[in-house]
């Protein structure tokens, strides 16, 4: 830790709570995007104020993880991933336990799809994010790494609530290359009733594994004993982080009836459904539990912003351009479900400038079309292309991640782990195609990205 860090670290101040920053496109805030502009690639904004000290408190804690020594902290950056598994497999034997005390129907039928859920999928991408922003900050004293393994563990829960939820909303059958949740309720039931009444109890189902899932990663980031001086920030930004996505996720749906929403609005709608929990919120969440000073929280929160919002944006490509073995997702369920997305809302720009009406009525006719075959949906990948829309996005994916590591200079941080930060912020929005990971779970193909 460098003198500067350690006097943030052990200053005496109480911490100011952080503060909702200004988001893309806000009031006072919006930069218009021109078609070919890259608008809104820096949202370095206000930062989120923490200050604090993250010492002591811990030990009983640390020892279930780590056995209190560096070494064990060393460990754990050798293989993030697996850490965050060893913890998430002792909460969720035990929430699994506690649900068949409950109720067995209940516990086999919920409790244990979502245990499994989040045991055996996903990248890890969240957690990875907070530990390697926790160390970079100079963090990871064994107490305050075991902190940071909990609520890494807890981001995984809240993601699993996202992804079950989110299925549910986009009509999605298919994650992580296996059937979505609520499908696959549905279909251990199919034949028990009517199609119909199957479908909205699968629906149903998928929302209250979902709530279990949130209700679960609360619990954990409530019963995880921080520091008095930590303790304010880190459960101000778990809130916020919580709102921010449902905020995102209804104005994504609300899209899907109202239409294109134009660009700064589907930049807006990129950044709270995913920019800020996914990359964003970690980051600020692992410099918080390190203590870390207001210069580098806000150096911090501004490359999450640009990343996370490249990471959307990538998500957007995958699912037109995607390969599905690797997406592990539908193709192509953003056009069919009219999802106003970054990339559509570019496309329709760029086809009005250019008084294409073939590429309009290509558009307008498929976007929303449930029924959309392979063939029609290579229409669109070619008016996508035609359009400039495509390569403009990606480049503009491009620009957010240098923009967003040139903001990580910016910030005192420790050279080892902030390198490593560097390596998985720019993974993450390269579409799950490999990069620096530290485990299994980034090398393993097939099961999504998200
Ligand atoms: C979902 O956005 C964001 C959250 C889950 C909060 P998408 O709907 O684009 O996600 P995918 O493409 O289904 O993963
Ligand atoms: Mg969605
Ligand atoms: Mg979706
Ligand atoms: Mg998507």
């Amino acid at each position: 830790m460098s003198p500067t860090q350690a006097k943030e670290h052990h200053g005496a101040a109480p911490p100011p709570v952080p503060r909702l920053v200004p988001l893309p496109g806000s009031p006072g805030r919006t930069r218009p995007d021109g078609v070919d502009g890259e608008a809104a690639d820096d949202e370095a904004g206000d930062a989120v104020h923490a200050a604090g000290d993250g010492d002591g408190l811990l030990a009983d804690e640390a020892g279930a993880v780590l056995p209190g020594d560096a070494r064990a902290v060393r460990r754990v950056d050798a293989d993030v991933s697996a850490a965050v598994g060893r913890v998430l497999d002792g909460v969720l034997d035990e929430r699994v336990a506690r649900a068949r005390a409950v109720d067995e129907l209940f516990a086999t039928d919920l409790a244990v799809r979502v245990a499994e859920f989040t045991r055996t999928g996903g990248k890890r991408t969240r957690s990875r994010l907070l530990w390697w922003s926790l160390r970079a900050c100079g963090g990871g004293d064994p107490a305050t790494a075991a902190a940071a393994l909990r609520v890494g563990a807890a981001l995984e829960l809240l993601q699993t609530c996202a992804l079950v939820h989110d299925d549910v909303m986009d009509g999605a059958q298919v994650r992580r290359g296996r059937p979505a949740l609520h499908a696959g309720l549905r279909a251990r039931y199919a034949g028990s009733a009517p199609a119909g009444r199957v479908g909205r109890f699968g629906d149903a189902a998928g929302i209250l594994a979902g709530d279990l899932a949130l209700a679960w990663a609360d619990d954990l980031v409530a019963e995880t004993p921080l520091a008095p001086s930590t303790a304010p920030v880190v459960r101000r930004l778990w809130s916020d982080m919580r709102t921010e996505m449902v905020a995102g996720q209804y104005l994504d749906v609300h899209g899907q009836v109202t239409g294109s929403p134009g660009l700064p609005r589907a930049l807006r709608t990129a950044s709270l459904k995913s920019a800020l929990y996914s990359v964003a919120r970690p980051l600020a969440l692992g410099a918080a539990l390190a203590g870390a000073g207001e210069e580098t929280l806000r150096a911090l929160d501004a490359a999450g912003r640009c990343v996370g919002v490249a990471f959307q944006l990538r998500d957007d490509l995958d699912d037109v351009f995607g390969d599905p073995r690797r997406t592990g997702k539908s193709p192509g369920s953003d056009i069919r479900e009219g999802k106003p997305t970054y990339l559509t809302a570019l496309a329709r720009a760029r086809a009005v400038t250019a008084g294409d009406e073939r590429a309009l009525s290509v558009l307008d006719g498929s976007l929303g079309d449930a029924g959309l075959t392979d063939a029609d949906l290579d229409e669109v990948r070619k008016v996508l292309e035609a359009t400039g829309a495509r390569a403009v996005v990606e480049t503009k994916v491009r620009r957010l991640v240098a923009r967003g590591l040139r903001h990580l200079d910016a910030a005192p941080l420790d050279p080892e782990a902030g390198s490593r930060l560097r390596g998985l912020l720019r993974s993450a929005a390269d579409g799950g195609r490999g990069g620096p990971g530290d485990t299994g779970y980034a090398a393993r193909g097939g099961e999504g990205r998200r």
